[in-house]
């Protein structure tokens, strides 16, 4: 099987593989890389397969697991838990093979503290990694160098009792932050990047850049004027963070890593960024697009903390889609990933039809987490099985992320086709019916309507590369819009309330698919799309696809 393998510009969807949760292959109940070898035909070129162009993985390199990878000890190897150099390696020329692209993690920001460097690092203030981390002395009364907030809890500074003096951590003392104002630090990133390229990774996903630059006199950050002090309110948000991140130098010791990726033939890096309130948006995005358009692009999560009404959707959909130039700039839309609460269980099941609808309709690269095809929801976790420490670091705020990262539901089987024995993590239940075999029988399945709406995608040039506008700008209850290419055009008209609408259509309007299959909007004969609550229509023109 050999897929000609398309160029990012041709790619529809990516798919978010987080690979503790995708697929056991030897009986340990954590997921592998042969374990997604194994899973190659759902992914492209099997019976019924989902239609992917690409992966990204969440971390795979050797890490004490302090933060599930997220702590990294060595760069440039695999994880014995996930398999060895030589399985990536075959899971690469798998993927490939089917045409499918892999883009792999990387964490820039901090490495795990078990890390060699940083083992050194801690062992003197003149050690020559002393200068690869962020150390800094006490205040005269001993305390922290300032008040910067870890996300994870607590202060950003760790006491060293051996060197006499505090590294910062912007997330678990367990990963300490590297000291991007160090050259030496940016060459080990870059030729990081390099090792992977060279073996022929297609893209990067960049962790929490936005703090690899931050203030270089290690000012305090200002209060927070709107926190107020709730019970259930998290106390990182009582800092408005502009010292401790998007310090001075962010944008370019990015373009150094993207000129790494422009050495290299059709390679992308995509940025992990949340909209952050502190910034304008426009200014914001423009920010890390300008990093370097022709390679790099940040996601936009604007879609999972905000309002599900059409209003609050048109608002930042049509905002966004005005400020980028549509033809430098790729926008990479997602709605959940392996930090955030479930797609299902933040806005409904049919309201998650709709978002599906819209993500595989919206111009750019749209990254959709493993399980959201199939509608999965939330795990229940007791607290005797968390995996997460953010729940204990954190009580009462249930942060804890464990319930997006439960096994990959496969089949009805005890433990779901993921694996022989117990998982790491629980089942997040209902595996019965929600799983790819029961799924995939059905043609008005959410999994059916994920495969038909990536297929089609896949197929149009208009979806693919099409251009956007938004339509009647006011409607309290329904967003639409028109994507257009050449002559072609779809209008894509989505029912964000819980009560039928009825939205007027051109004549010779058709609707080509339905987020609920099984029931699908009719138009009438004055050309009157009748909506039912939460639906989301594609609908055609009679000269169109
Ligand atoms: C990113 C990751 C998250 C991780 C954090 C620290 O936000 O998505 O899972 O905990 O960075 O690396």
């Amino acid at each position: 099987m050999n897929a000609p393998s398309k160029t990012w510009k041709d790619v529809n969807a990516v798919y978010q593989i987080y690979p503790r949760s995708f697929q056991d292959s030897n009986g340990d109940g954590v997921g592998d890389l042969r374990g997604v070898i194994s899973r190659l035909d759902y992914l492209k070129g099997g019976e019924g397969a989902l239609g992917v162009d690409a992966i990204w993985f969440s971390p795979l390199f050797p890490s004490p697991m302090a933060d599930f990878g997220y702590d990294v000890s060595n760069y440039c190897d695999i994880d014995p838990l996930f398999g060895t150099l030589d399985d990536f390696k075959e899971l690469l020329a798998g993927a490939h093979a089917r045409g499918i692209k892999v883009m792999i993690d990387f964490v820039p920001n901090h490495t795990s503290h078990e890390h060699p460097w940083f083992r050194e690092s801690k062992t003197s203030r003149d050690n020559p990694k002393r200068e690869y981390y962020t150390w800094a002395d006490p205040k005269p009364d001993g305390s922290a160098p300032n008040n910067w907030l870890s996300i994870f809890g607590g202060s950003a500074w760790e006491w060293d009792e051996t060197t006499g003096q505090y590294y910062l951590h912007t997330f678990l003392k367990e990963q300490p932050d590297l000291n991007w104002r160090n050259p030496a630090v940016r060459q080990e990133m870059q030729s990081i990047l390099r090792f992977w390229f060279d073996m022929g990774v297609d893209g990067i996903r960049a962790d929490a850049v936005r703090w690899v630059s931050k203030d270089e006199h290690y000012r305090d950050d200002p209060k927070n004027p709107a926190f107020t002090d709730a019970p259930n309110a998290d106390p990182f948000a009582s800092l408005l963070h502009v010292q401790s991140r998007f310090g001075p130098h962010l944008f370019e010791y990015l373009r150094e890593l993207t000129d790494v990726v422009e050495q290299y033939p059709d390679k992308i890096m995509i940025f992990e960024d949340y909209p952050d309130g502190v910034f304008t948006s426009r200014d914001q995005y423009l920010g890390f697009y300008g990093v370097n358009p022709r390679v790099s692009m940040p996601f936009n999560f604007e879609g999972i903390g905000r309002e599900f009404s059409a209003p609050s959707f048109r608002h930042f959909i049509t905002e966004f889609q005005g400020f980028l130039d549509v033809d430098q700039h790729t926008p990479v839309y997602c709605f959940g990933n392996h930090d955030q609460p479930r797609l299902v269980s933040r806005v409904g099941e049919r309201q998650a039809r709709l978002v599906a609808v819209l993500q595989t309709t919206l111009p750019g690269l749209p990254v959709v987490y493993y399980g959201d095809e199939l509608g999965m929801k939330n795990g229940i976790i007791r607290p005797s099985e968390e995996q997460d420490p953010l729940n204990v670091i954190k009580p009462g705020l249930n942060q804890g992320r464990d319930p997006e990262r439960t096994p990959m539901q496969w089949s009805a089987d005890e433990y779901a086709g993921f694996s022989t024995v117990k998982p790491w993590l629980p089942l997040a239940g209902q595996h019965d019916e929600v799983n790819v075999a029961t799924l995939s029988q059905k043609y008005d399945s959410f999994l059916a309507l994920y495969t038909w709406l990536l297929d089609f995608r896949a197929r149009s040039d208009v979806l693919k590369h099409g251009g956007y506008q938004t339509l009647d700008s006011s409607n309290p209850h329904v967003f639409s819009f028109v994507r257009m290419h050449g002559n072609e055009q779809l209008m894509v008209v989505l029912n964000f309330s819980n009560r039928r609408r009825s939205y007027a259509v051109p004549p010779g309007s058709h609707v080509l698919i339905s987020s609920q299959q099984a029931n699908p909007a009719k138009i009438s004969r004055k050309h009157v799309l009748k909506l039912h609550p939460y639906e989301a229509v594609i609908v055609g023109q009679m000269h169109s696809a």
